[in-house]
C-alpha cells in the first residue's frame, strides 16, 4: 500500500533523520519489503513498530537500506577532473585542505583522495574526514586492510 510505505518514510524520518524519500522509490521498497517479509513481518507498520523498539532490528534495517559498493578510483574520470581542475586551484589558495568524504563507505574513498594529494602536497598539509551512516563499513574502513 503505498499510503503505509510513505507513513513509515515519515516515522523513519523522525526516529534517524534519514529521509528515504531521496532514495529510488521502487528499488528501495523492494529491497525492504525482501527483507521485513523475510524477518516474518506483513506490513511497513507492523515492521516500523519493531524498527522502533529493537536495536538489532533497526541496525539490519540500516545496513540493508544502504549499499555500499566502493572501489580506488571509482568513476576514474571523476578523480581525474578533480585533479586537474579542482584541487589544484585549492592548494593553490589553501594553505591547508580540509576534505570531506561524506558517504565513505569501505574506505575506498578517502584513502584514493589521499593517494591523490600524496603526489601533490605532504600530507600534513591536508586532513581528510570521512563518514558513513553504517557503523559496520566504518569499521571496515578504520582497518583499512583490502584485497590485494
Ligand atoms: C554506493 S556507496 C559509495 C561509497 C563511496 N562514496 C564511493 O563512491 O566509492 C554509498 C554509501 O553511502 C552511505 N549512505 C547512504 N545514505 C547515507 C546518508 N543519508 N548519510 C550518510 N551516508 C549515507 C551508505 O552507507 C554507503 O556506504
Amino acid at each position: 500500500m503505498p499510503q503505509e510505505y510513505e507513513e513509515f518514510i515519515r516515522n523513519i524520518k523522525m526516529l534517524t533523520g534519514i529521509d528515504l524519500a531521496l532514495y529510488k522509490e521502487g528499488q528501495m521498497k523492494r529491497r525492504l519489503t525482501s527483507l521485513y517479509e523475510k524477518r516474518g513481518y506483513h506490513s511497513f507498520r507492523e515492521y516500523y513498530k519493531d524498527i522502533q523498539t529493537n536495536p538489532g532490528v533497526l541496525n539490519e534495517f540500516l545496513d540493508r537500506m544502504t549499499i555500499n559498493v566502493s572501489e580506488f578510483y571509482r568513476n576514474a574520470k571523476r578523480w581525474e577532473v578533480l585533479e586537474r581542475k579542482i584541487l589544484h586551484g585549492l592548494l593553490a589558495s589553501k594553505k591547508k585542505l580540509k576534505i570531506w568524504s561524506a558517504a565513505c563507505s569501505t574506505g575506498e574513498e578517502p584513502y584514493t583522495i589521499a593517494m591523490i594529494l600524496s603526489n601533490l602536497v605532504p600530507l600534513n598539509q591536508i586532513e581528510i574526514l570521512a563518514t558513513d551512516l553504517d557503523e559496520n563499513v566504518l569499521a571496515r574502513a578504520k582497518l583499512g586492510i583490502y584485497p590485494e
